[in-house]
């Protein structure tokens, strides 16, 4: 994207998409919610801090935006700085007043290709691990690496949100999320084609999130 380009988009974020869009983030540990997207801008995704949109002259950028409230826009800024570029991770254009201008990635979020039945190769999990290991070569610390931050595009594994990775806590989520991958969807969703509609998805992450916090009172990890 070059000079000209990045400013158009810039003032249109400014002055089209900032007045007008309207983010909440209710409960921290859920999505944000979007009540509003002006037009032509268009909803990518949300997570729990920010929600991500584009511009159909610019669908090569996206844009995120976090909710009002939110930490960690100075950390995300840090954490593609030391990144620099990589195949298997976004770059940041332009970051300022709690939005970043970032390098689309085209793809499906494992979540989501778990609820349409796509079939994830070894390849995708293996990409990750790599990829996670070049963010900790760079001195970050991968966390929360969970379905939704991680992405399948024609066979490869990308990591779409790396908010987190300034943070120096253990996180197990990506272990855990490998361990179902090779004890639970390898032999039993795959050959089976099965669909998970997003209820089932949703009951998964809520006893995943209530078993962690329980072993960790109780049983020490
Ligand atoms: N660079 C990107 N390219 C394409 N989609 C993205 C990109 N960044 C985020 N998304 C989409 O937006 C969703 C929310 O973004 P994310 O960075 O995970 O926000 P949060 O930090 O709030 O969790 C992701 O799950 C993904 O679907
Ligand atoms: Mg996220």
């Amino acid at each position: 994207m070059d000079g000209a380009h990045i400013n158009w988009m810039i003032s249109s974020i400014h002055e089209e998409l900032l007045p007008k869009l309207q983010i909440q983030s209710v409960d921290p540990k859920n999505p944000v919610s979007v009540h509003f997207v002006p037009k032509p801008w268009r909803l990518v995704g949300t997570g729990n801090y920010a929600a991500v949109v584009y511009h159909p002259d610019y669908p090569d950028q996206v844009v995120k935006i976090y909710a009002p409230g939110r930490p960690g826009f100075e950390e995300e800024v840090e954490v593609y700085r030391r990144l620099g570029s990589h195949p298997s991770f976004s770059e940041c254009l332009y970051a300022s007043d709690g939005f970043l201008v970032l390098k689309r990635l085209h793809g499906v979020t494992l979540y989501d290709c778990v609820h349409l039945g796509l079939r994830i190769p070894q390849q995708v999990i293996k990409d990750i691990d790599q990829a996670l290991d070049y963010a900790r070569r760079r001195g970050l610390h991968p966390h929360d690496v969970h379905g939704r931050n991680v992405m399948m595009h024609k066979g490869r594994g990308l990591v779409v949100d790396v908010s987190d990775f300034l943070h120096e806590e253990t996180c197990s989520k990506w272990n855990d999320l490998k361990r179902a991958y090779y004890w639970l969807y390898r032999p039993l969703l795959t050959p089976l084609r099965l669909r998970v509609p997003y209820y089932v998805l949703d009951i998964i992450r809520r006893s995943y999130r209530l078993w962690h916090s329980l072993a960790s009172r109780y049983l020490g990890f």
